[in-house]
């Protein structure tokens, strides 16, 4: 058994340990906004935030994050419902092409913003690993370069907590 936060929500998964957290997240809790890709940590299409760092759900355990606070792109918007600068921009730049990895992406921004606030294209480039295989990554670096102007240190485990 193994209680976990998400989205603000306390949750408690009743299986087996070794489950993967995005299986979790998607059959247990209904939250699929959060996508299934390589299944083997590679495309970042799963990723969340686990106490506020990008991780890939599909090969976390769920029994990894006992007792952490767990968001995904369904609680990255504040308190009062207003968008996260990322999400924002992801918007104004009209980013997504079938949008299938940009859940992914804009979690995985959200993250590097925090260690890279006014990131060069050569930071985007060798730090964002996710793959689009509509191959949007031109407007995903113009998106990002925007996110940064509209400023994003917004903590994404306390956005709703
Ligand atoms: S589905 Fe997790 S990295 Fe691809
Ligand atoms: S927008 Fe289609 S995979 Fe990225």
């Amino acid at each position: 058994m193994t209680t976990f936060k998400i989205n603000s929500r306390t949750v408690t998964f009743d299986g087996d340990d070794d489950t993967p957290l995005l299986w979790v997240i998607r059959d247990e809790l209904r939250l699929t906004g959060t996508k299934f890709g390589c299944g083997i940590g590679q495309c970042g299409a799963c990723t969340v935030h686990i106490n506020g760092a990008a991780q890939r759900s599909c090969v976390t355990p769920v029994a990894a994050v006992a007792d952490q606070a767990i968001t995904t792109i369904e609680g990255l918007a504040t308190a009062d419902d207003r968008l996260h600068p990322v999400q924002q921009a992801w918007l104004e730049l009209d980013v997504p092409q079938c949008g299938y990895c940009q859940a992914g992406q804009i979690m995985a921004t959200v993250d590097f913003l925090k260690h890279f606030p006014a990131p060069s294209d050569e930071d985007i480039d060798s730090h964002m690993t996710n793959i689009c295989r509509c191959g949007t990554y031109a407007r995903i670096r113009k998106a990002i370069h925007r996110a940064a102007e509209l400023g994003t240190v917004v903590e994404s485990t306390g956005a709703r907590e």
